[in-house]
């Protein structure tokens, strides 16, 4: 049975009446979702909302929710959808004086997730998918755990969040069709980022 966490009562009228538009990002762990994140609003100007670092700042903040969210990150397992779309939605409105758009990053992590936030808040604008192949997802995160000091950053905790992506998050591309463009992503970070402009033209 999946773990209950705290949960809290939000209004998010303001936030589907603005009806900005909302970009999701996908990808198995270490497949570059950050990496180009940043790129993207460095060119974009979206807001980025990555919902891993949502959930580490949580932790870090020491609220009752966030103690009972680290076991389940080091266990490489998803957080109990409800909680993800709270912190979620607390950002977004949080930032919607400010926002021209929002690139949601590492969301939805399984098909559920996606229609909670799309019925809850509005349909997304589009959903890139990074796609890169467990060696080389692997390799990136034994690399940056030797500096990251992320908890999950180890190689059994890597092996589950593999193992989750493949059950989970995968069937999420297969869900969005036509509205998700799979962009390869092994290349340089400039390469892929090329392949991500060429996906959000068609957006204006
Ligand atoms: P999260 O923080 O989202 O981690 P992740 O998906 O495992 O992805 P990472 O942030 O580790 O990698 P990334 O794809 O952003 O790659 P990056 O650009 O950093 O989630 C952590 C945990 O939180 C989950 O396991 C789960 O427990 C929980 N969680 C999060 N979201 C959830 C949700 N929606 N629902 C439920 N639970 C949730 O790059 C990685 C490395 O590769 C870097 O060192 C980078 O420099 C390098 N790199 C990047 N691109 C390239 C390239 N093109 N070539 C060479 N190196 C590259």
């Amino acid at each position: 049975m999946a773990p209950t966490v705290a949960r809290s009562t939000i209004d998010i009228t303001p936030l589907r009446q603005a009806n900005l538009p909302i970009i999701f990002i996908l990808g198995g762990p270490g497949s570059g979702k950050g990496t180009q994140c940043e790129k993207i609003v460095n060119k974009y100007g979206y807001t980025h909302l990555s919902s891993g670092d949502l959930l580490r700042d949580e932790v870090a903040s020491g609220s009752e929710r966030g103690k009972q969210l680290t076991d389940i990150m080091q266990r490489g397992e998803l957080v109990p959808l409800d909680v993800v779309l709270d912190l979620l939605k607390e950002a977004m409105l949080s930032k919607l004086s400010t926002s021209k758009g929002y690139l949601i990053d590492g969301y939805p992590r399984e098909v559920a997730q996606g229609i909670q936030f799309e019925s809850e808040i509005n349909p997304c604008a589009l959903v890139i998918y990074f796609e890169v192949s467990d060696d080389v997802m692997t390799a990136r995160l034994m690399n940056r755990g030797l500096t990251s000091g992320r908890v999950d950053d180890n190689e059994e905790t890597i092996r589950k969040r593999l193992d989750t992506f493949h059950k989970h998050s995968l069937p999420v591309v297969e869900h969005y069709g036509t509205k998700c463009r799979t962009i390869s992503a092994e290349a340089h970070p400039d390469e892929v980022f090329q392949k991500v402009s060429e996906a959000l033209e068609t957006l204006s």
